[in-house]
């Protein structure tokens, strides 16, 4: 089985050109499935790109949303408009807040958009000041303890919402991808080949999910689980625990392209 991955490609920054050519990509990959960790357009947008998408990629689409998706709107208003919209189109499936999927009797498909929650670092004396905060409502206009309490709130909601889906899939397959837009740790949100420093890991890292996928990895020794993020827009591999890997996609702005395929074949990859 053949999965391609799409990370972070800000549809909404590229050209017609850079459209095409991403179609042609997909085109000639021919995966068996369209793996999509966030960043796909804007709150107008996101619809429309996901339809263009399953169109072009002619195999079943399975995304979450990264926090360029909210923008220009409401997270619950925009979470809930793509749900409906892709529980009416067979091609579509929105991770978030779903069950698993079973791809393979080995390997099961799990995810959450996950969310940037002030956990790791210094999230209170940061300097950093994300588009967020003036183009997602239940962002703006915060002060910063209020900013970090309600992101922690989005982090906490993605573990506790992913956690029970995760050990349902855990509890029938060996080996368990996780699709999440936000890096789960520092040591994964890659920059330009370093992980994120004390003031960008707040906004970079999902605490809240790392913690989780950590405990739920070493109750479970014999199982493994592949995390499959983006959002920091640099690649690079991390074994978090012998049985917890983390892949972060590489992105680059007005280039949309897809990661290396994911091949699963016996069961293995
Ligand atoms: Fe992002």
């Amino acid at each position: 089985m053949k999965l391609a991955w799409l990370t972070d490609p800000h549809l909404d920054s590229a050209d017609k050109p850079a459209h095409r050519a991403l179609a042609g990509q997909l085109e000639q990959c021919r995966p068996d499935a369209l793996l999509i960790s966030g960043d796909i357009g804007q709150a107008a947008s996101v619809i429309g790109y996901l339809d263009w998408l399953a169109e072009v990629a002619g195999c079943p689409v399975y995304f979450v949303l990264g926090n360029h998706d909210f923008y220009g709107g409401s997270i619950p208003v925009v979470r809930e408009a793509v749900r409906a919209h892709a529980a009416a189109d067979r091609r579509l499936s929105y991770l978030t807040g779903a069950a698993a999927v079973t791809l393979c009797p080995e390997v099961a498909l799990v995810g959450h958009d996950g969310w940037g929650d002030g956990r790791v670092g210094r999230a209170m004396e940061s300097p950093v000041r994300l588009v967020d905060f003036y183009e997602i409502q239940e962002l703006m206009g915060l002060e910063q303890a209020a900013l970090v309490e309600r992101l922690e709130g989005l982090g906490a909601e993605a573990a506790d919402t992913l956690e029970p889906t995760l050990l349902a899939a855990l509890g029938s397959h060996e080996h368990v991808l996780v699709v999440t837009h936000v890096p789960p740790t520092p040591e994964s949100a890659w920059h330009e080949g370093q992980s994120s420093d004390d003031d960008w890991s707040p906004f970079f890292v999902c605490g809240a999910m790392g913690a989780m996928l950590q405990r739920v990895a070493a109750a479970h020794p014999r199982r493994r689980i592949t995390v499959l993020c983006g959002h920091s827009h640099s690649a690079g591999e991390v074994w978090i625990r012998p049985n917890l890997q983390v892949r972060t996609g590489g992105a680059e702005y007005g280039k949309p392209g897809l990661q290396a395929p994911l091949m699963i074949m016996d069961g293995a990859w």
